[in-house]
C-alpha cells in the first residue's frame, strides 16, 4: 500500500516504521515513464521505496516556469501505487521551507556555474540544497537519479562524496520515446511542430555516437553532431563533448556528449555516452 504524507512529522513517523533498506526517488511530479523506470530500479534494489514530489521554487529563476510547471499529484500517486512505492512525500513549499528561503545554501562549485549553470544561475544551488534536505528527511540507503540530467547526477554524486552523506547514488539510463526524444515533464509544453523540432537534440547525439563508432576523433564527433542539429525550429544553447566527470577536453576513451536547446519557449536538454577511440 502506498502511504501519502504531506508533513515532515508524518514522514518521520512513517520512515521510522520501515525496516530494511530504503531507496528514494526525488521528483518534481508530472511523472512519466522516465520517472517510472527510476521507481522500478529502486523497487529492485531496495526493500522499501520512498518517492518525493516537490516543485522546488529554489531551483527556478525569476523568468522560469515555476508557476506553470505541471502539477498532477493524483496521476502521480496512481503511477506510484502501480510501481509498489511505499511512501510518497508531497510537502507544501512552507512545509519544506518553514523559515522562508533558506539563508544557507549548498555551493555546487565551478561545475555548478557551467553548462546548465551558465543559462540558469543559481539552479544547482537550489537543486543541491533541496536534494540534501530531502536526503536528511528520508534517510535513504540508496538514491536514484536519471542520466537524463547528467550534470545534476554528477553534482549530486560529488556532494554526497564531498560531504560524507551515507547514501549510495545510483544513476539510471535515459528513457526515450521510440523516435529518440528523451522523456521530460516539459515535453508537454511542445506543440506538434515543436515536438518535431525537438528531435534535433537526440539526432545530434546519435550522429555523435555514430561518428565515434566509426573511429572519428573528438573534433570530428562534435562536428558530426553539429551538422545533424539541423532544425530552423530549434536554437542551440550548447553542444559539448566532455569527459565522464564533465571536465572539458577528452581526447580518448569514455566521454559524454551533452546538448541544450530552445524549442519555442521550452528549453530541453539531453546527453549520451560516447566512446572515443583510445589515443594512438
Ligand atoms: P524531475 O525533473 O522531476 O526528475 C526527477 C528524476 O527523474 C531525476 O533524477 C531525473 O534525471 C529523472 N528523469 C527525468 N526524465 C528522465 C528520463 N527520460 N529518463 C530517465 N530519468 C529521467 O530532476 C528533478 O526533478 C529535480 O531537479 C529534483 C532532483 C527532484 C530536485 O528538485
Amino acid at each position: 500500500m502506498t502511504e501519502v504524507l504531506h508533513t515532515r512529522k508524518e514522514l518521520a513517523a512513517a520512515r521510522e516504521a520501515l525496516t530494511g533498506t530504503v531507496g528514494v526517488v526525488m521528483t518534481m511530479g508530472a511523472l512519466h515513464d522516465g520517472h517510472e523506470t527510476l521507481l522500478r530500479a529502486a523497487r529492485e534494489r531496495a526493500d522499501h521505496v520512498v518517492v518525493t514530489v516537490f516543485v522546488n521554487p529554489l531551483q527556478f529563476g525569476p523568468n522560469e516556469d515555476f508557476d506553470r510547471y505541471p502539477r498532477t499529484l493524483d496521476a502521480d500517486l496512481e503511477i506510484c501505487r502501480r510501481a509498489g512505492v511505499d511512501l510518497v512525500f508531497a510537502p507544501s513549499v512552507t512545509e519544506m521551507y518553514p523559515a522562508g528561503q533558506p539563508v544557507v545554501r549548498l555551493d555546487p562549485g565551478p561545475l555548478g556555474a557551467d553548462l546548465e549553470g551558465l543559462s540558469r544561475p543559481g539552479f544547482f544551488h537550489g537543486v543541491l540544497t533541496v536534494v540534501l534536505k530531502l536526503l536528511q528527511l528520508t534517510r535513504p540507503d540508496l538514491a536514484f537519479f536519471g542520466e537524463k540530467d547528467y550534470q545534476q547526477l554528477t553534482l549530486v554524486r560529488r556532494m554526497v562524496s564531498d560531504l560524507d552523506v551515507p547514501t549510495e547514488i545510483v544513476g539510471v539510463p535515459t528513457v526515450r520515446e521510440p523516435d529518440g526524444l528523451a522523456l521530460s515533464s516539459r515535453n508537454r509544453y511542445l506543440s506538434a511542430e515543436e515536438r518535431r523540432a525537438a528531435l534535433s537534440l537526440s539526432a545530434a547525439l546519435r550522429a555523435g555516437v555514430a561518428a565515434a563508432e566509426r573511429g572519428d576523433d573528438a573534433g570530428a564527433v562534435l562536428a558530426a553532431a553539429h551538422r545533424a542539429f539541423d532544425s530552423p525550429g530549434a536554437r542551440l544553447d550548447y553542444l559539448v563533448l566532455t569527459d565522464t566527470d564533465l571536465e572539458p577536453g577528452p581526447v580518448g576513451g569514455p566521454a559524454r556528449l551533452l546538448i541544450a536547446a530552445w524549442v519555442g519557449a521550452t528549453r530541453l536538454i539531453d546527453n549520451v555516452a560516447i566512446h572515443l577511440a583510445p589515443r594512438p
